[in-house]
């Protein structure tokens, strides 16, 4: 128990939750004490903030119908009194806000939807004009692709393996020298669970990712190819997040190009050599852009990944990533802001990150990529990301990813197969969503491949996915 946990009492369990997320956003393990009190009575609802003895009372009118709408405007009011109360004692703001826990292109389509405005709600909660503005640039670029269509469903196939771990990833990957032993029944295991999703219908978008899916030798890479071919069409949108540089090769993206590919990642990170050595990834800044040069070869639309408050980077550095990137001219770029995740090296060696240019790295991120005429299409914030920075995607136009779309407004089912691959159904009328996860381990996930398919085709049973038998 870190000492943040034990300087927040409130009177409201259900509040909890939500006002240690906005306290984390003004304090590390040095939080003052701070109490929290709630009341309501019918349309009014009282939040009161003490904070090293200065009293601040807010009280807000609302009418409600329901549970989950009294829940939704209680958690709401109070984390916006702790903000309020916490920006008066520090004297800062936050990009953000008050919002925490919820994507905010979600809260402005659900304002959308209640046919209102999203501006005023988000101005109320503190958020900065130039993430408002953000937000109704993603918007306006997911018309045409945002759409809420039952049973419509994209695809998600894992491949858990890469040449080095890199020291910010807690994804369940592991470097091949240690894992390559169970490649060949991983891909077993994989295959019988394509086959088991084979029939379904109204496939929008296929994404393999992982993992490096190119790390694979070429046989066994045509072997997922093969497999996942049989689920997707010619001409859907289908990503291979062929991942680092160092693994490209001519024959393995000639590979990807015969299987129905549309686009790949050749995600740099960084341009910084120096960077790259420190994080753990075994390729160079020329390896990137000798990868990216086989790509475009190929025809392939092409995104790439970079990190803004990498260990160790400078702003100088990071400025020379984004006009590295820019220079390629990739159709998407993905501007990561650097998150501190559980199962990371990162992790282990820091408790909390201090990113001191991370709001300077991404304003010239933003700068310089609208002015290179690429367009925010998704966006999303993560937990204990440096600053509460967020994640954006960014395309050139008419180039939006709808794979990534779909997963972030979460508006579509999502079939994943593979170990850690979570599954997702969405329920439009009752505004619900349900989620079904694979084991993270791979030797359980190839074990228990027989139970994984079952529990898949009753968790789809009563879709319109016709499973094979
Ligand atoms: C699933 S990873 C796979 C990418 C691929 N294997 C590669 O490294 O090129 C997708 C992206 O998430 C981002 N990412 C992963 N861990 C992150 C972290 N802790 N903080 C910020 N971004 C992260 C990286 O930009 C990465 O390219
Ligand atoms: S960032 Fe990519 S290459 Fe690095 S460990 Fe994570 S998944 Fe593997």
């Amino acid at each position: 128990m870190t000492g943040i946990i034990k300087m927040l009492t409130t009177n409201a369990e259900i509040l909890y939750g939500e006002l240690m997320d906005v306290l984390r956003l003004f304090y590390g393990d040095d939080a003052p004490d701070i109490s929290h009190f709630f009341v309501h009575d019918g349309a009014k609802f009282v939040n009161t903030v003490v904070v090293c003895g200065s009293e601040y009372s807010f009280t807000e009118e609302q009418d409600w119908k329901g549970d989950i709408e009294f829940k939704r405007y209680a958690r709401r009011f109070a984390k916006l009194a702790l903000y309020k109360a916490l920006r008066t004692e520090t004297g800062k703001s936050m990009p953000w806000g008050a919002l925490t826990g919820i994507r905010p292109t979600k809260l402005a389509y659900g304002e959308r939807e209640a046919g209102r405005d999203f501006v005023p709600l988000f101005e109320k909660f503190g958020v900065s004009a130039e993430n408002i503005s953000l937000v109704s640039d993603v918007l306006a670029a997911q018309e045409g692709i945002y759409g809420k269509e039952e049973g419509a469903a994209d695809l998600y196939i894992g491949i858990p393996f890469c040449p080095s771990k890199c020291n910010y990833c807690s994804f369940i990957t592991a470097d091949i020298g240690k894992t390559g032993k169970y490649i060949g029944a991983y891909l077993d295991a994989l295959e019988k669970e394509l086959a088991a999703c084979k029939g379904m219908g109204r496939l929008k978008s296929a994404y393999m990712g992982g993992g490096t899916p190119l790390v694979l030798e070429m046989k066994d890479l045509e072997r997922v190819l093969a497999a996942a071919a049989g689920l997707i069409p010619r001409g859907t949108e289908y990503t291979v997040e062929a991942g680092r540089p160092d693994v490209f090769t001519e024959e393995k993206l000639a590979l990807l190009k015969d299987h129905g590919v549309t686009r790949i990642c050749v995600n740099p990170q960084t341009f910084s050599d120096k960077t790259l050595e420190r994080i753990g990834r075994k390729h160079t800044a020329a390896d990137i852009f000798r990868a990216f040069g086989m790509a475009q070869k190929f025809g392939f639309d092409i995104n790439c990944d970079l990190i803004a408050g990498l260990t160790g980077e400078s702003l100088g550095e990071f400025e020379n990533s984004i006009e590295s990137a820019v220079s390629l001219s990739p159709d998407n770029i993905t501007v990561h802001s650097l998150c501190l995740k559980k199962g990371a090296k990162l992790k282990e060696e820091e408790s909390r990150l201090f990113v001191s240019d991370i709001e300077k790295m991404i304003a010239f991120s933003r700068e310089k990529l609208y002015a290179a005429g690429y367009k925010p299409y998704y966006m999303y914030r993560q937990k204990y990301a440096a600053g509460n920075a967020e994640n954006t995607g960014w395309t050139k136009q008419g180039k939006a990813c709808v794979y990534n779309v779909d997963v972030m407004e979460e508006i579509t089912d999502n079939i994943a197969c593979g170990a850690n691959a979570v599954s997702k159904r969405v329920f439009f009328g009752e505004g619900r969503i349900e989620r079904i996860g694979s084991p993270k381990d791979i030797p359980t996930y190839i074990q228990k491949i027989d139970k994984i398919i079952e529990d898949k085709r009753k968790f789809f049973g009563s879709n319109q996915f016709t499973f094979s038998k």
